[in-house]
């Protein structure tokens, strides 16, 4: 157990790493971040921080030497950065989850191999491959890069006009996968804490609305039937007790017109769609991360309001004020100046009464 007063690492300085860092603080750890460029938002609130490449080995190795344990905020840290760190201090979750979860097709294998629904898909390597998977499939369908892409970057959607060596060329990897198009109702997502010991601590399944691939809204909790939900969350269950998680583990699922589950993706860190933990429920998803890694208890998960959160992306950000005029909103901004179109800038957690 490391108890309040030791250092816990971050590798990664956006925004997850920024608000695991405050709740940390809260609950008097120090924090050291690793980030890749000067003044990250993780960097700005933490006690200390490395800023150098995530490759530069011996960076890596001093600030494992200045840390008790890690956990990483995004998965798109080279495996070998966090291999390093796991040489010499205990981090959790363990490095070969972030590489599963790193690789769409790592990923969907795995889920395949414990038996949870996914839509179709085919491993891509080259146009002609693109061409006989769509034609398998059908379409629409959906070219992503295996490594590398989030919020909706490095996609592609396949229709029948698409040729298929430039959706191979705008997709812009070395190794793809085309999924079948889930014609959804809605999407949802399950953020769960597990500790060392086993116990698991599920929030309740959210409703995300994304506009133009990227996260805009979530609704907490989803307003699905009963039976929807329970099946959503004994599925992330099942995925964190398959991965041996210890840490927060979010699952994005597409919830079919007929009622069905299909995962869609994994993350083992704290999510964009569990902020709203933050301001309406008794332990937030950071801070769960926080006991987790820390081998303390986890919190309770219970909500005290419902909510809505909005990203403020890009130039939504210039809409800040507004938030502090609403009595039932709470305004988090992440600390970046510099706005760019689909930058996830801040957002916004509304809370309403619990239904
Ligand atoms: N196979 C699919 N069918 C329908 N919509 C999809 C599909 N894959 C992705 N999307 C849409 O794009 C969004 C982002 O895709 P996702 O696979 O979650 O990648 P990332 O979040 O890493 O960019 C999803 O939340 C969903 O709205
Ligand atoms: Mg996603």
């Amino acid at each position: 157990m490391l108890l309040p007063g030791g250092t816990i690492g971050i590798l990664g300085g956006g925004q997850l790493g920024r608000m695991t860092a405050m709740a940390a603080a809260r609950l008097g750890y120090r924090t050291h971040v690793f980030a890749a460029e000067h003044d990250a938002p993780a960097a700005q609130v933490a006690s200390a921080a490395t800023i150098a490449p995530f490759g530069d080995a011996a960076a890596i190795a001093r600030f494992a030497a200045a840390v008790d344990v890690a956990t990483f905020e995004f998965e798109n840290i080279p495996g070998a950065a966090v291999r390093r760190v796991a040489a010499k201090r205990p981090v959790s979750p363990r490095p070969e989850i972030l590489e599963i979860t790193q690789d769409r097709l790592r990923e969907k294998n795995f889920l395949r191999e414990i038996g949870v629904a996914t839509t179709d898909y085919h491993e891509i390597t080259d146009p002609d491959a693109l061409a006989e998977a769509a034609r398998k499939l059908g379409v629409p369908a959906v070219l992503k890069t295996v490594r590398l892409g989030y919020d909706g970057k490095g996609q592609v959607l396949i229709t029948a006009d698409t040729r298929p060596d430039g959706a191979w060329r705008q997709m812009g990897g070395t190794l793809g996968i085309l999924e079948g198009f889930v014609d959804f109702r809605c999407e949802i997502s399950v953020v769960l804490a597990r500790g060392a010991d086993g116990a698991v601590a599920v929030y309740p399944p959210v409703e995300n609305r994304h506009v133009n691939h990227i996260l805009d809204t979530t609704i907490a909790p989803a307003r699905l039937p009963a039976e929807i939900l329970a099946e959503a969350e004994a599925v992330a269950r099942q995925i964190a007790e398959r991965l041996d998680l210890v840490g927060v583990l979010a699952v994005e699922m597409f919830v079919t017109k007929s009622g069905a589950l299909l995962v869609n993706e994994l993350a083992p860190r704290p999510h964009n769609s569990g902020h709203w933990t933050i301001d309406a429920c008794m332990t937030s998803q950071f801070e769960q991360l926080v006991r987790a890694i820390c081998g303390l208890p986890l919190g309770s998960t219970e909500r005290h309001a419902d909510a809505v959160m909005n990203n403020l992306i890009g130039r939504d950000v210039e809409r800040w004020r507004e938030a502090l005029d609403d009595p039932q909103a709470k305004l988090h901004l992440y600390g970046k100046n510099r706005v760019r179109p689909g930058r996830k800038m801040g957002h916004i957690t509304r809370l309403l009464p619990r239904s």
